[in-house]
């Protein structure tokens, strides 16, 4: 019997794949890897490079493409893609549902499985504890490749369908980016009325925005629909005034674009045009 992992090929070698094929090798996968910009594999100590992309996905039964975004990463794959039949490829480079629903019915035409992934996490983070990756697919194939996918960092496999990796990928950066314009307006205001922004921030906005957040996430609902209880009414004048004002100070007007969304929730709830 023998302990070896299984190797794994990885194409694309930026700051994430070079994280990614980084931590299998850490985790013991002999990795193969390519990229465009060939030199990059010698970052990544132990790692054996590949000249083409054919070699990279015939040196394993498992391919993982991490790339800058769906169309390069099909411009780099679908060449390539005859050597794939057998095989498993699993695609973590950020794109959308339906670009992952395209993705698996070319790569299963090419008789392979097809997996799609959402990493949350910096590349920093891959391999620890704390980061965590989506996946959509098949559940079979998801286990036949689980153990080897967990160097990576927490596996969540979240169904057949892998559009939904990519959603819920792009559903906690709404949610991540939605905190980072509140913050951001926020700060600008202060400064506008003479504030010291980075007492403020450190001292008051940040354990706000922590106790607030499972407030208005645990308010949230997909319809929009918004509580009696909160009194949209008022609501909706006290965001009129908050954006009057942040006009009148001179704060920039596209930092008030979240502002806009609860405006229109609480208005169209009290029955305002
Ligand atoms: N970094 C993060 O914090 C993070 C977090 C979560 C998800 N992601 C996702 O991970 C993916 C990769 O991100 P990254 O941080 O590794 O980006 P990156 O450092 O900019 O690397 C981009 C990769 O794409 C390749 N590439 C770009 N244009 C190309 C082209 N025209 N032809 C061939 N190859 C090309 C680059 O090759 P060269 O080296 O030759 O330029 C490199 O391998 C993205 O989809 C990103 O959204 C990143």
């Amino acid at each position: 019997m023998t302990n070896a992992k299984p190797p794994v090929s990885v194409i694309g070698l930026g700051a994430m794949g070079r994280a990614l094929a980084g931590a299998l090798l850490s985790a013991g996968h002999p990795t193969t890897a390519w990229n465009r910009t060939a030199e990059k594999a010698d970052q990544v100590a132990g790692a054996r490079r590949a000249t083409t992309v054919e070699e990279a996905i015939a040196g394993s039964e498992l391919t993982i493409v991490c790339l800058l975004d769906d169309s390069v990463a099909r411009d780099i794959v679908e060449p390539a893609a005859g050597a794939l039949d057998g095989r498993v490829l699993v695609n973590l480079t950020s794109g959308s549902p339906i670009g992952a629903r395209d993705w698996e019915e070319r790569i299963v035409a090419h008789g392979a499985a097809y997996l799609d992934g959402g990493i949350i996490a910096m590349p920093e983070a891959i391999g620890s504890a704390e980061a965590f990756i989506f996946y959509g697919g098949e559940e079979g194939v998801f286990r036949r490749v689980e153990s080897t996918l967990t160097a990576l960092g927490r596996p969540i496999w979240l169904g057949d369908d892998v559009g939904l990796a990519p959603g819920y990928d792009m559903a906690l950066l709404s949610g991540m980016y939605g905190l980072y314009a509140g913050a951001q307006h926020a700060v600008a205001l202060v400064a506008s009325v003479g504030g010291d922004a980075s007492a403020f921030t450190r001292e008051l906005l940040v354990p706000w925005m922590e106790s607030m957040v499972p407030f208005a996430a645990g308010a949230a609902n997909p319809e929009g629909y918004v509580p009696d209880s909160f009194n949209p009414a008022m609501q909706a004048v006290s965001l009129t005034n908050l954006l009057e004002a942040s006009d009148v100070q001179g704060v920039r007007q596209d930092l008030t674009g979240h502002l806009h969304v609860s405006l229109n929730l609480m208005r169209r709830a009290a029955g305002v045009a």
